[in-house]
């Protein structure tokens, strides 16, 4: 089941998401327990990253407690690299706020052993007891993290071959189509569907027809962001331009 958001702005869709993210970490520091977010990369999520910064240094709140596993990485592409999504997080959010750097996980584009890594990775998740909130984008072939379509329903962390539209999508940021990676190491559509709330975020024309497929077509590899209907607990957050399919 979806529940769409529709917000005025991006800044209102931050606003509301940032909320909602430290009300779950007061909520869970009273108890004494960390808070566990799952994170994605993309132009999207920025307007969240800069809300949840200012929280931090305008009204003092602390993510001493939280714990981070970002959706993907690129196959080759190491920290230093300006296009790794390890970097990208780094310079959009790590760096600005108190996350102790030990509870910060993304998937190695660097490993020699990929299978290794995606199920150390599972295990990390599993240990730091399953993703409190998940939020994440959405690519036009309907991926999420970079789930390309077919991605069934029980997919796990993996390799995954990038779709050329995604890799012309993003290839933007790297200056040229030649210089985007091939591949990426992804979370799987099952351990996403695991997070016990998702927050989907869209905004703009450009994303309406695949927001559109999302919801309305039945749940299918095809349009691996269709997995999502069967999550009791996902909201797509949408401006108008991303809401206009509807
Ligand atoms: C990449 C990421 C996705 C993201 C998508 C959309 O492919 N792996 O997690 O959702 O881009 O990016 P944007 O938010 O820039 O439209």
């Amino acid at each position: 089941m979806i529940a769409i958001r529709l917000h005025p702005d991006k800044q209102s869709a931050a606003q509301a998401i940032a909320r909602e993210i430290a009300d779950l970490i007061a909520i869970r520091s009273e108890s004494g327990k960390p808070t566990v977010l799952g994170l994605a990369t993309g132009s999207t999520p920025l307007p969240l990253y800069a809300e949840l910064i200012r929280l931090r240094r305008e009204a003092g709140i602390s993510f001493r407690s939280v714990i981070t596993f970002n959706l993907d990485e690129y196959e080759g592409l190491g920290p230093t690299h300006p296009q790794s999504y390890r970097r990208f997080m780094e310079e959009n959010l790590f760096r600005h706020l108190d996350i102790p750097a030990a509870n910060i996980h993304i998937p190695d584009g660097l490993t020699k052993n990929a299978a290794q890594n995606c199920a150390d990775y599972e295990e990390a998740i599993r240990d730091a007891g399953g993703i409190d909130l998940q939020i994440l984008g959405i690519g036009r072939t309907g991926h999420i993290g970079f789930n390309e379509p077919p991605s069934s329903a029980d997919s796990r962390t993996r390799w995954v071959r990038l779709d050329e539209v995604t890799r012309r999508d993003n290839s933007a940021f790297f200056g040229d189509m030649s210089l985007v990676p091939h591949g990426a190491l992804t979370m799987g559509v099952a351990t996403i569907l695991q997070a016990r709330r998702i927050e989907l975020i869209a905004f703009g024309e450009a994303k309406a027809e695949i927001v559109r497929r999302a919801i309305k077509e039945a749940p299918s590899a095809g349009c691996p962001a269709t997995w999502l209907q069967r999550h009791p607990r996902c909201t797509f957050h949408l401006d108008a331009g991303a809401a206009q399919a509807l």
